[in-house]
């Protein structure tokens, strides 16, 4: 039996999602910062209430919510977490009347992008008219803010470099 709530991580807990996902190139990563202060954040744990999981998003305009990291742990996978944890974060995002914005390079959760009908396409410089007409500085402007980070920097230079591969991503939005 596992459980999905919302709620912050603990500092163990977030410490272990940063070490983790340092391991995977389809996550740039967020810092143990991010992860501490973060609002939105779903997360799964199994029946004993250890974390196996979680999905962090947060909202980067008072229209739009960004889900920005999924990740279930290596011997919890394949069960239906990471599908739920997505989920969860959409439906929450949704519910207090946010657009969603993702971006992917994993097959899987480009997948669940398209079984909840998020419209995607292959970069910023593609922003679908729905999105693009009103928020295309908002977008513009989030992605520098993102990319501003002494931490994300340094992933993406050490990622780019041991992963060498080029990865493709595709970016999601769904209005509410
Ligand atoms: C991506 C990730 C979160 C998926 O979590 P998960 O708990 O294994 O996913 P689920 O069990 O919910 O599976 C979701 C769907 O993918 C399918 N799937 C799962 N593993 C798969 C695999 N190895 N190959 C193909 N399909 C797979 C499942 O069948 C399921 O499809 P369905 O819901 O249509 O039946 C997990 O693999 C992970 O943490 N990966 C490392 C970090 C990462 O890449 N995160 C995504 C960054 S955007």
């Amino acid at each position: 039996m596992f459980r999905i709530s919302k709620r912050k991580v603990t500092k163990p807990e977030a410490r272990l999602l940063v070490r983790q996902i340092k391991l995977t190139p389809n996550i740039m990563g967020y810092s143990l910062t991010e992860w501490m202060t973060a609002e939105h954040i779903m997360v799964a744990e199994d029946e004993n209430g250890s974390f196996v999981g979680a999905c962090l998003s947060y909202d980067f305009h008072e229209d739009w919510n960004k889900i920005a990291a999924l990740f279930v742990l290596k011997e919890f996978r394949g069960m239906g977490l990471g599908r739920s944890l997505f989920d969860k974060s959409c439906e929450d995002a949704l519910k207090r009347r946010k657009n969603l914005y993702t971006i992917s390079a994993n097959k899987i959760v480009i997948k669940m992008m398209q079984d909840l009908d998020f419209v995607t396409f292959d970069s910023l410089a593609h922003l679908p008219k729905s999105a693009n007409n009103k928020y295309k500085f908002v977008f513009y402007s989030h992605h520098l803010k993102w990319i501003a980070n002494f931490y994300r920097l340094q992933e993406i230079a050490r990622k780019t470099i041991l992963y060498k591969s080029q990865k493709k991503f595709v970016y999601g939005v769904k209005l509410c």
